[in-house]
């Protein structure tokens, strides 16, 4: 099963410029979590930050109850062996066929024998669509495909964590629907745990378990599918659309005046233009038929049962729903206590 992954606190600036802070989140075993955000948050920052390659100035992080950020260099390379990890850029050797950089983990880190490697590499570039173009170098085939091969390059591993940056980024609609499929089918086959950074709103509506959201310096939110996409707080809104109109702007954070020019035009019927309105939840994607049902369904319900009177109401009418439609039964228990989904931060003044 996936192991838990666990921020505490987590704070990180290059020189001067602070690029998140305070970030405290936990990625439970074996769930499919998703991290969303603007361009230039500091997502690609936080998943380096998970493997170790970048060290934040505060905070821990956990990754089976190991703290990364203090641990010994052996302890970190031991660690780092659970993660399956695609880089935004796919970060694959230019000099290398697809078949070579596939390989490239289980030639570094097991004793495996070529004809075993061959057997795993084969098996990977099939499941990401890619048989036949194991001969190609990276240079010589689609960003795409450059993608789906750096997917199979974190996959070979069996990892119990896996990290994916963008890998939507450069596929079709359709490819994106299939490789979300894909990461659900993956999750139900080895129960490991998943991070996944995206900017499409589709796939951040149907793949993952818990949704979280970087703006302005803080964790906006983090949990459950139901919290963040039934929020009300503008900046998420703005995003699960695809608006204009809202705290996010083309090169920048709007400041107050322009955002109050555009409610403005807004509430006097001037549409900006953006992706038609969505409104609610829509159903998770499940495994494909055949596959095993995966067991985070199981423990993710009864954590979110634990949790669920510290959840804003219309999250939790949103959750009793998907109870509902699974045979669960449970009244919703009286809300207790205000949810603050900025965990204590305060949005106007990032
Ligand atoms: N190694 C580094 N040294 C200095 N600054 C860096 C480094 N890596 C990232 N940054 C800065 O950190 C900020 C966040 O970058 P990051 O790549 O994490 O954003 P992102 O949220 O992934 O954006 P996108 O959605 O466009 O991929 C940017 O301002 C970037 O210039
Ligand atoms: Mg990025």
């Amino acid at each position: 099963m996936g192991v838990e992954v666990r921020t505490e606190g987590i704070t990180k600036s290059f020189g001067s410029q602070r690029i998140w802070q305070d970030v405290t989140l936990t990625l439970p075993p074996g769930e499919v979590s998703a991290l969303l955000g603007p361009s230039g948050t500091g997502k690609s920052v936080f998943l380096k930050s998970l493997i170790g390659l970048l060290r934040p100035e505060r905070g821990s992080i956990y990754i089976d109850g190991t703290d990364i950020t203090t641990c010994s260099n052996k302890e970190l390379y031991e660690i780092r062996k659970l993660f399956g990890v695609l880089f935004q850029d796919g970060a694959l050797f230019g000099s290398m066929n697809l078949f070579d950089n596939v390989a490239f983990p289980l030639r570094e880190h097991t004793k495996k024998t070529e004809s075993d490697i061959k057997k795993i590499v084969m098996e990977k570039l099939e499941l990401t669509g890619l048989l036949g173009a194991e001969g190609k170098l990276p240079g010589e085939i689609s960003g795409g495909m450059r993608k789906r091969a750096g997917l199979a390059r974190a996959l070979v591993l069996d990892p119990q964590i896996i990290l994916v940056d963008e890998p939507d980024s450069g596929l079709d609609p359709v490819r994106t629907t299939y490789l979300s499929q894909l990461l659900i089918d993956i999750n139900s086959q080895i129960d490991a745990t998943i991070l996944i950074v995206t900017h499409n709103i589709n796939l951040a509506r149907s793949v993952p378990d818990n949704i979280g959201m970087l703006f302005r310096r803080q964790l906006v939110m983090f949990g459950p599918r139901e919290v963040l996409l039934t929020s009300e707080e503008p900046v998420v809104k703005q995003f699960l659309n695809g608006r204009m109109q809202g705290p996010i702007g083309m090169s920048e954070e709007k400041d107050e005046a322009q955002m109050a020019r555009e409610q403005a035009m807004f509430d006097s019927g001037h549409h900006a233009g953006g992706a038609e309105e969505v409104e609610g939840i829509i159903p998770q994607m499940r495994a494909t038929p055949g596959m095993p049902v995966r067991q985070a369904v199981h423990r993710r319900r009864e954590r979110v049962r634990q949790i669920m009177h510290t959840l804003p109401h219309a999250a939790q009418v949103a959750i009793q729903d998907s109870l509902d439609e699974n045979g669960d039964t449970q009244v919703i228990p009286a809300y207790q206590g205000a949810y603050d989904t900025t965990a204590g931060h305060d949005l106007t003044n990032g």
